[in-house]
């Protein structure tokens, strides 16, 4: 069986997705859950791109010691001396150049001649070589380039010393016929190919992301790049779990299969959507909330006498485990701290303690507190910042004749007490404008979601709201059975990020919260 090697991007060309901004910490974690999961190759950053992605590519570097991190270069030595910086400490290094090499992107983006490309692309491959046993090239947008072009390009990576090159559909504009064909042409007429591995790596403007990387797989590709969910630029990139799943599933077909370790999926899919802030649309295939469910009476019924009428997958499969155990108003620590370890959560004591008293806080209101409950408890604050302010107490008057008037009580981390009050369009408005009053930071409100979090009237509030200044932005997250608090709390808690933010040595230490 041919094994296919998976490239994970969401550290770089996920963290591309409109408003997704990940801090050093929040990027460990994710390397070290996609390390978990069986990731070949985890593109960390773009280390050229700003001071702090040298040093977030860094700690990653230093935290995985199994996959190969990946930085991304230009064609240029200041961009391979950045990453020769930010990978140093790495395990397995594999730089990651590219050039564009399209028409289009030849004549208005670069204003280069084909021949300059070519140049361009092999001096800085050879250059590499002195410094990395592992180089990957990616000629952009070369889904768009002339086939007989691209194939001269790919030749020139081969002998100037690539060990990976990487076809990208930059644009996500091609037919999966038409892209696994590229592959096919390459492999059949480039001197020496047989000597590196092939990649793909799609985009999904036109919704065939997960097709086109499986054509590509079907004619030669050693190698599919992709990110969780699907998160990326634009429309997002192949979802590397939609290619696990499928090769695992229709391995009669495919005669391939990836070394992911498919239990894993489902957590790792959440830490994403989780430190991103990106929601997986409930219909997403594999990881959506409803891919295992089945509504039509004919199907439960069918479910019911034998679930492979419908289920091709069981969501056992991918670490969807269907939990029995539901805690209670008399569940006591004992009971919570092994559901934390179930779970998989790593906690010291002072978290245990203050989970568990969110806990029995939730218990009180809510009969079962499931999982998934004890999940956004937790996750609410998976990556804690420091917190410069604490929301103490809030009250809202409300109604629909009535202007609606927010008092707020915040406690300072040097402990002092602000109250203010202010009106607002709405409830949710008037709070964070009372918030603003008595911190005193100018915020744009970029984003406000809120989600329930389990079905039924007592069910937990999740909101999660994007704050920007002087174009940082983070999102903060707030959890409660009262929807009210739970803005509040997502509001001061995306402040305390932007305050860290602003403040942070970006390279502290860090300990996962998560297990193996
Ligand atoms: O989509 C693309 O072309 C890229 C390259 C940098 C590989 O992300
Ligand atoms: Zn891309």
């Amino acid at each position: 069986m041919r094994k296919i090697y998976l490239f994970d991007t969401t550290l770089r060309d996920g963290e591309q997705t409109p408003g997704v901004n990940l801090n050093t910490q929040e990027k460990v974690e994710i390397a070290l859950q996609l390390e978990r999961v069986g990731i070949d190759r985890i593109e960390a950053g773009f280390p050229a791109s700003s001071p702090g992605e040298v040093i977030s590519v860094s700690a990653v570097s230093r935290a995985i010691k199994h996959a190969s991190i990946v930085g991304l270069s230009r064609c240029r030595e200041q961009d391979i001396d950045a990453a020769r910086e930010a990978l140093k400490e790495a395990a397995d290094p594999t730089l990651h150049l590219f050039l564009a090499t399209s028409p289009i992107h030849r004549k208005h983006k670069l204003r280069m001649e084909k021949h300059q490309v070519l140049e361009t692309a092999e001096a800085a491959i050879r250059y590499a070589r002195r410094f990395f046993d592992k180089i990957e090239f990616s000629p952009e947008d070369g889904g768009r380039t002339e086939l007989d072009f691209l194939c001269e390009v790919v030749a020139m990576a081969v002998r100037a010393g690539a060990s990976v090159v990487n076809i990208p559909d930059t644009v996500g504009y091609l037919t999966p016929m038409e892209y696994g064909n590229i592959f096919k042409v390459v492999k059949q007429t480039v001197p020496g190919i047989e000597k590196i591995q092939l990649s793909c790596h799609c985009h999904d403007d036109l919704g065939m992301a997960t097709a086109n990387s499986l054509a590509a797989v079907l004619n030669g590709a050693d190698q599919v790049e992709g990110t969780f969910n699907g998160i990326g630029e634009r429309a997002g990139n192949t979802a590397l779990e939609e290619i696990a799943l499928a090769l695992e599933t229709r391995q009669d077909f495919f005669q391939a299969k990836s070394g992911l370790h498919l239990i894993e999926i489902a957590r790792t899919s959440r830490l994403v959507s989780r430190l991103t802030g990106i929601l997986v649309p409930a219909n997403k295939a594999i990881v959506g909330a409803n891919a295992f469910s089945h509504e039509s009476g004919i199907h439960q019924d069918g479910v019911l006498k034998e679930e492979t009428t419908y289920e091709i997958i069981s969501p056992l499969t991918i670490g969807l485990k269907d939990s029995k155990l539901v805690l209670g108003k008399l569940s006591g620590r004992h009971a919570f701290r092994e559901k934390l370890i179930d779970l998989g959560y790593n906690l010291d004591e002072e978290r245990v303690n203050v989970a568990f008293a969110k806990f029995k806080d939730l218990a009180d209101k809510k009969k079962d507190v499931t999982d998934v409950d004890i999940r956004a408890l937790i996750e609410e604050k998976l990556i804690p910042v420091p917190e410069s302010y604490i929301l103490d107490t809030f009250q809202v008057l409300c109604g629909n004749h009535s202007v609606p008037t927010a008092t707020i009580r915040i406690l300072t981390a040097e402990g002092s007490m602000i109250e203010e009050v202010a009106i607002g369009n709405g409830s949710v408005d008037a709070i964070y404008k009372a918030i603003d009053r008595a911190i005193g930071e100018s915020v744009e409100l970029q984003d406000y979601t809120i989600q329930s979090v389990t079905d039924g009237k007592d069910a937990l509030g999740e909101v999660t709201v994007m704050l920007a200044q002087n174009g940082i932005s983070v999102k903060g997250r707030g959890v409660s059975t009262d929807i009210l608090e739970a803005s509040a709390r997502a509001y001061v808690d995306s402040i305390n990020r932007l305050i860290d933010k602003r403040n942070t040595n970006d390279g502290a230490k860090y300990e996962s919260v998560t297990l193996i």
